[in-house]
């Protein structure tokens, strides 16, 4: 992709929409003309634009292996939000994307054991890496995936992850919600001390997104269990305005988070930021 790129807005059309959990949908987004708008790398994000409402950053959700389209889980907490989670099918959004440098699924990652880690809407990044290493198995060892959220109603693509990831050979799912409720027989608790009861391997290489408190324990809680910080990545969700490294809303230390993530392996961000 030429830098530039990322600049243009391109039009879109929403073509499906799926209620996930009572407050996060997933959208899927065409161009006008019904083709996929361009390709991306997993971690990827992309600026959706609605014009007269505002922009937000938002990862795109889908594996880059579907060609025909893409796809975005956006939890609804503002204006823009809120707007999308209004809208039907059919609606046109402005999409400038690909932006950032997503995970090093052909560098680092290939070829790993993999432990993912997420909570909340943070699956959404990292489902998109999930989906693409399943889609190209045997570039990838074991896959683990450690995923919470508040209820079980709020884990996004819950369905997913029990009838297809599941299912694959070399895969295991620890899910947990934070408290007790009927219908639910699986774990219950935070992901962070989750982490240490699964005990993962300390040899495997670390995905994880999530609201800063989880970054901050899980990532004591795999340094107590030997991870060291060149094996760990994450993508930091920081208040953006720009996304093309213009604006200084994003960054930590000499780093912009648009522009030279939002992916980074711990040892590239020396230390996390002091919301985290
Ligand atoms: C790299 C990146 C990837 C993201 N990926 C996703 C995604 O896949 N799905 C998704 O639902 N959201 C994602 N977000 C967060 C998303 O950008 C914000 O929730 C969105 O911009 C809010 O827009 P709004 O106009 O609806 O809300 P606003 O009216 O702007 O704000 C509503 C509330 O949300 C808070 N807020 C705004 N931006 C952020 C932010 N970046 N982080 C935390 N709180 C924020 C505000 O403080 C306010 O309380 C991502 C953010 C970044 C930076
Ligand atoms: S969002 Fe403007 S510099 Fe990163």
């Amino acid at each position: 992709m030429e830098q530039n790129e990322s600049f243009i807005p391109y039009v879109g059309k929403i073509i499906d929409i799926r209620q996930e959990t009572p407050d996060v949908k997933t959208f899927r987004v065409v161009g006008l003309d019904g083709k996929k708008l361009f390709n991306h790398i997993p971690g990827q994000c992309a600026m959706l634009i609605v014009p007269g409402v505002g922009e937000s950053m938002i990862s795109i959700t889908s594996s880059p292996t579907l060609e025909e389209y893409m796809e975005f889980s956006i939890k609804k907490c503002g204006c823009v939000t809120e707007f999308l989670h209004s809208a039907e099918v059919g609606q046109e959004i402005c999409v400038r994307g690909p932006i950032g440098n997503g995970f090093p699924v052909e560098g680092a990652l290939k070829g790993k054991d993999i432990l993912v880690i997420a909570g909340g809407i943070g699956i959404a990044p990292v489902h998109s890496v999930v989906n693409y290493m399943m889609d190209k198995r045997e570039n990838y060892g074991r896959i683990q995936v450690i995923y919470g959220s508040r209820s079980k109603a709020d884990l996004v693509r819950l369905d997913e992850m029990q009838n297809v990831w599941m299912k694959q050979p070399n895969c295991s799912i620890n899910l947990t919600i934070d408290r007790e409720e009927e219908g639910w027989d699986g774990h219950v608790g935070f992901v962070p001390p989750f982490v240490t009861e699964c005990n993962p391997d300390p040899s495997m290489t670390v995905i994880m997104c999530g609201p800063p408190i989880l970054i901050h324990l899980s990532l004591d809680a795999l340094k107590k269990l030997g991870f060291k910080d060149t094996q760990i990545f994450t993508t930091m969700e920081m208040r953006m305005k720009c996304g093309i490294g213009k604006c200084g809303r994003c960054n930590i230390g000499d780093k912009f988070v648009c522009k030279d993530g939002p992916v980074f392996s711990f040892d590239q961000l020396g230390e996390l930021p002091p919301e985290y």
